[in-house]
């Protein structure tokens, strides 16, 4: 089994209008025994960026904390906010250093830039980056949310019906792979407000 997928993961973002949706599924395993289902894999940056972290969950946390860490040191001098575009390198090149001994995480990076325009990549846990833009898919449940995804994205969808598309895509994709689900994370975030939802899925 690959390290990737030792603790299972399944990790969507996607584009609506001038708005985003990230999520993720909540299982935490050591190959197919499961550990907890309420395990966090999407992470705020700030109020308009978001990372999802799949793969390895200890190097996930840690890669989370070296972010957090080099964000607030831009924040304090620069004294403004970092752009999703900029926090993509910074993400590239903090995981393309660490080449040798590779954090074990596949991320997805979320976020609103100038004129809430949406952002949203991913990239191998070497930093070779991937933009769409539509949607972006990582970890364990990959390939069937990519079906997913595929099948029921449309462009320049409200909030609301973004985040049907999202919790079905997410849904019905775990379905698919015995190493995510337990429930899902979503999160709806456009210029004015994020909206925080915990979605019910099958618990088996
Ligand atoms: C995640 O997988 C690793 C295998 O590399 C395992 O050692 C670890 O215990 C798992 N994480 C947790 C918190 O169970
Ligand atoms: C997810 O799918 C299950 C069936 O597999 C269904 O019972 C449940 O209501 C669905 N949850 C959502 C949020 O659609």
């Amino acid at each position: 089994m690959s390290i990737f997928e030792y603790n299972g993961s399944a990790v969507v973002a996607m584009v609506g209008k001038n708005c985003f949706a990230i999520a993720s599924d909540r299982r935490l395993g050591v190959q197919l025994q499961t550990i907890a289902t309420d395990f966090q894999r999407v992470f705020k940056i700030h109020d308009k960026l978001y990372i999802g972290l799949s793969g390895l969950a200890t190097d996930a946390q840690t890669l989370y904390q070296r972010l957090v860490f080099r964000h607030k040191l831009y924040q304090l001098r620069e004294e403004r906010d970092m752009k999703p575009e900029t926090f993509a390198s910074l993400v590239s090149a903090l995981l393309y250093e660490k080449r040798f001994g590779p954090y074990f995480c596949q991320p997805v990076i979320a976020g609103l830039g100038d004129d809430n325009v949406p952002f949203i990549c991913t990239m191998d846990c070497l930093g070779a980056k991937e933009l769409a833009k539509d949607f972006v898919v990582s970890g364990t449940a990959s390939e069937s949310l990519y079906g997913a995804c595929e099948s029921m994205y449309k462009p320049d969808m409200q909030p609301d019906e973004l985040f049907e598309t999202i919790s079905q895509a997410l849904n019905s994709s775990v379905d698919r792979d015995c190493l995510s689900g337990w429930g899902g994370y979503v999160l709806i975030v456009t210029p004015t407000e994020v909206r925080e939802h915990v979605i019910k899925s099958r618990m088996d």
